[in-house]
């Protein structure tokens, strides 16, 4: 894949990402206020995300790492590649707490917005990253 081909589908979807993390976060503060219907669906956005983020991990394993790569080296690459492996942890930990009915509701929405805070400013180092890698590759 063409670096501004992969540039412009990582684009794409931290926009659907940023949108599904606004929501969930409305939703988790919903929650962590009592409202019990918010509760329910933070349980199914949070499932949705989760299948929507592991797609998005496997197309920058598959094509962003090995661009990193080549442009900033491999302990870079490497450091990426690290890093995807510790969202799906750390997501399917989260939501793995989202699902115990015997947690603490506002313990769970803080983890919520602690790990949404963390992918926010994950995908704005990484689309710096991307601006710089896509200019050296074409340079
Ligand atoms: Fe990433
Ligand atoms: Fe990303």
């Amino acid at each position: 894949m063409h670096p501004s081909e992969i540039q412009e589908r990582v684009l794409l979807d931290h926009e659907n990402l940023r949108t599904r993390l606004a929501m969930i976060e409305s939703l988790s503060q919903r929650a962590g206020d009592g409202e019990v219907y918010a509760l329910d669906q933070l349980r199914d956005r949070g499932d949705e995300l989760c299948r929507k983020l592991g797609r998005h991990l496997d197309l920058e394993d598959l094509h962003l790492v090995p661009l990193i790569q080549e442009t900033r080296g491999r302990e870079a690459a490497q450091q990426l590649a690290a890093e995807h492996r510790e969202q799906r942890l750390l997501f399917d930990f989260v939501l793995d707490r989202l699902r115990d009915a015997k947690r603490p509701t506002r313990l769970i929405c803080r983890e919520m917005q602690a790990f949404i805070d963390l992918l926010r400013d994950d995908m704005d180092l990484e689309e710096e990253e991307l601006v710089l890698a896509a200019e050296n590759a074409s340079a």
